[in-house]
């Protein structure tokens, strides 16, 4: 069943082309965009989304997979990186899309939503990243933790921030230091949002785990206390057969 207001599914997207059934549901730029990525393991995320995110809708919306149409104007340049939405068929449900490393997922709901996962393995440079993505109260608190937790704090602010900007499709054009959230170890909550842009409305913001390589975060836009249930993408979708109710 679709989410009904006050729920945020999020499902997770098996990674790998034995898992899909080829590129067909895809339109002439989502195809474009999946050769053009030199990394196999890149163009394997981007298919398992962009496939995944089009049948799971197309099953909601009850239309093929492949003709689920989106459209992804930047709200402050019109530019087309801003956030994808469902324009074909209308529909109020919004959906937001995340990648990383072994982890591709979709969150969809009633609301404006927005979904990230972030890595903690890798060669980011997280004291270097620190004063352009915490405020200057986080960045108190970060610089005061031990040096063990201050990577997983870095990325569970920046999860929460980006879930944030996703759900609002500010993207980057919100300065992620003009927010300020709760700390990572308190229940996630928005302290002040102090960028030029305004905030659309009230925010619910809640912490996924997803296991202790990630951080990841779910944002969505609205005044009622939001339910999550998660899931894993069923392969058995691509046969047909029915879609599990997320837990
Ligand atoms: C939004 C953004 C920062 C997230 O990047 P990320 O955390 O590295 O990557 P994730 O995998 O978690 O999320 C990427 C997905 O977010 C979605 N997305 C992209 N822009 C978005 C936006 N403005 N709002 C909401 N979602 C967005 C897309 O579905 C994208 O996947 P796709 O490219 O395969 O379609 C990135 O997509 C981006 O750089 N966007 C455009 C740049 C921008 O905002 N410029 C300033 C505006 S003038």
């Amino acid at each position: 069943m679709p989410p009904v207001p006050g729920e945020c599914q999020v499902w997770r997207l098996p990674i790998g082309p034995a898992h899909w059934a080829g590129l067909d549901v895809l339109d002439d730029e989502e195809r474009q965009r999946h050769a053009r990525f030199r990394q196999v393991a890149d163009r394997d995320r981007y298919q398992a989304g962009h496939v995944g995110v089009r049948m799971l809708l197309g099953h909601y919306l009850g239309v093929p997979a492949g003709q689920v149409g989106f459209s992804r104007h930047c709200r402050h340049c019109g530019a087309g990186h801003g956030k994808p939405v469902v324009d074909q068929p209308a529909t109020k449900l919004d959906f937001s899309l995340t990648h990383s490393g072994e982890w591709v997922a979709v969150a969809v709901a009633a609301d404006p939503v927005g979904l990230d996962v972030q890595e903690l393995t890798g060669g980011t440079d997280v004291a270097a990243l620190s004063e352009s993505v915490l405020s200057p109260a986080e960045l108190r608190w970060w610089t005061a933790q031990p040096a063990e937790s201050a990577r997983r704090a870095f990325f569970g602010y920046w999860a929460r921030k980006e879930a944030l900007l996703k759900a609002t499709g500010h993207g980057l054009a919100v300065p992620m230091n003009r927010i300020t959230l709760t700390p990572p170890d308190e229940p996630a909550r928005l302290v002040d949002w102090a960028a030029e842009r305004p905030l659309d409305g009230p925010v619910q913001l809640h912490d996924l785990d997803v296991g202790p390589d990630y951080t990841a975060a779910v944002a969505v836009l609205s005044s009622l206390p939001v339910r999550i249930t998660r899931a894993e993408f069923p392969a058995s979708l691509a046969a047909g057969r029915q879609l599990p109710d997320p837990a």
